[in-house]
């Protein structure tokens, strides 16, 4: 329980676990390994010396260094407070003041709910199909009129991966609908760069946002940066939007981003060691006897188990990890998916830590 003993949902408002440092945080798929090396030093050094003055609002230094890394022009790239600003600032600019509604599936990142929401918009989602992205359902959607679509790939909670000819078919629709397709690709460089068919297109001139994030595999969700690419007709609008406020992203998080493009191998570090840990974790699974998904990003959805081949009750099963072995995990019955746990992949030495809380748990019902 948390300390107070107040009951809390396991989805905690508040991120912050102090006082609870020995805690094993599973639940935000956070980076286990640290931040790129130089980062901490150059964030230190910018507040040490600026701290005092506004940052550039327009992140000319990191959206160039960015426009060279993905091989597009400055001008196809917009910088939010994370991806979490990125939704929210397409929501305002393609949904407010029209009548059109928001696409996404029925399991997924809550942030295109919200943010629809936020801005007075109806949303329409659609069923997974089994644990993968629906397809056919999100096009069918798309021509139903949906001004604005949010596909996220891999898809959270069930890490999902998309093909080429998915990806391409969902994009062939949205620009013959006028929906505004947005990739939200958080996890994608889990996947590696063999699975960027988005932004591919978007280098191609084709007619589509993808949303990046490096608060995940580039270890900096402290810092809170995500950009968009994509053509720069979106771009602008996005822009416009999010200058209405023009200071954004902070001095540290842009320094922290231009010393992280520096060391592009410590992504790839990052991709080895999760996709080792993620099997490490998968076999863990097995041996216990867990059902879980196949994923290409850095959590893996797990089936608790109940009677027969029904699920049992995840929200009981995350909250007595949580209170007896100080392991938070997601519940995603919120999510719509009763009975599943999403678990982050962690290390290897967290791994062995959850294993223990599991073995204990499933041998005390
Ligand atoms: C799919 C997805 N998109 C966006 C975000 C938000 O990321 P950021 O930290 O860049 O705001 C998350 C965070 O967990 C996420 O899972």
């Amino acid at each position: 329980m948390p300390q107070d003993g107040s009951a809390q949902p396991y989805f905690f408002t508040s991120t912050e676990i102090t006082g609870r440092e020995d805690w094993l945080r599973l639940h935000l798929n956070e980076n286990p390994y640290g931040p790129p090396p130089g980062t901490v030093e150059d964030v230190c050094a910018e507040a040490s010396d600026h701290l005092n003055r506004y940052p550039d609002s327009e992140c000319a230094a990191v959206r160039e260094r960015l426009a060279e890394h993905f091989r597009v022009a400055p001008e196809m790239i917009a910088l939010g407070n994370g991806t979490d600003e990125l939704v929210l600032l397409a929501s305002l600019t393609f949904l407010r003041g029209t009548d059109g509604f928001v696409a996404t599936t029925s399991t997924t990142f809550p942030g295109y709910v919200t943010s629809a929401a936020a801005v007075g918009a109806r949303t329409h989602t659609v069923p997974l199909t089994g644990a993968a992205i629906p397809v056919a359902g999100l096009t069918a959607t798309m021509r139903q009129g949906a001004a604005l679509a949010f596909v996220c790939n891999p898809l959270n909670p069930t890490g999902a991966l998309l093909d080429r000819d998915e990806v391409l078919e969902l994009i062939d629709t949205a620009e013959s609908t006028g929906t505004v397709l947005v990739f939200d690709e958080a996890y994608i460089d889990f996947a590696g760069p063999a699975h960027e068919f988005a932004l591919e297109a978007v280098r191609e001139g084709r007619r589509v946002l993808v949303t990046r994030t490096f608060s995940k595999a580039w270890g900096l969700a402290s810092v809170r940066v995500g950009f968009a690419v994509g053509p720069p007709d979106l771009i602008r609008q996005l822009n416009t939007t999010a200058t209405a406020l023009p200071f954004n992203v902070n001095r540290q998080a842009q320094r922290a981003v231009r010393r992280a493009l520096e060391v592009p191998e410590y992504l790839d570090r990052v991709r080895a060691d999760n996709a080792r840990v993620r099997e490490l974790l998968c076999k863990t699974l097995d041996s216990l006897g867990l059902d879980h998904f196949p994923s290409a990003a850095n959590f893996v959805m797990v089936q608790v188990p109940g009677k027969g081949a029904e699920p049992g009750d995840s929200a009981r099963f995350a909250a007595r990890l949580a209170d007896e072995h100080h392991v938070l995990v997601r519940d995603l019955t919120a999510l719509g998916l009763p009975g599943r746990l999403r678990i982050s992949v962690g290390t290897e030495a967290e791994v062995e830590r959850l294993a223990t809380a599991l073995t204990q748990l499933l041998g005390r019902p």
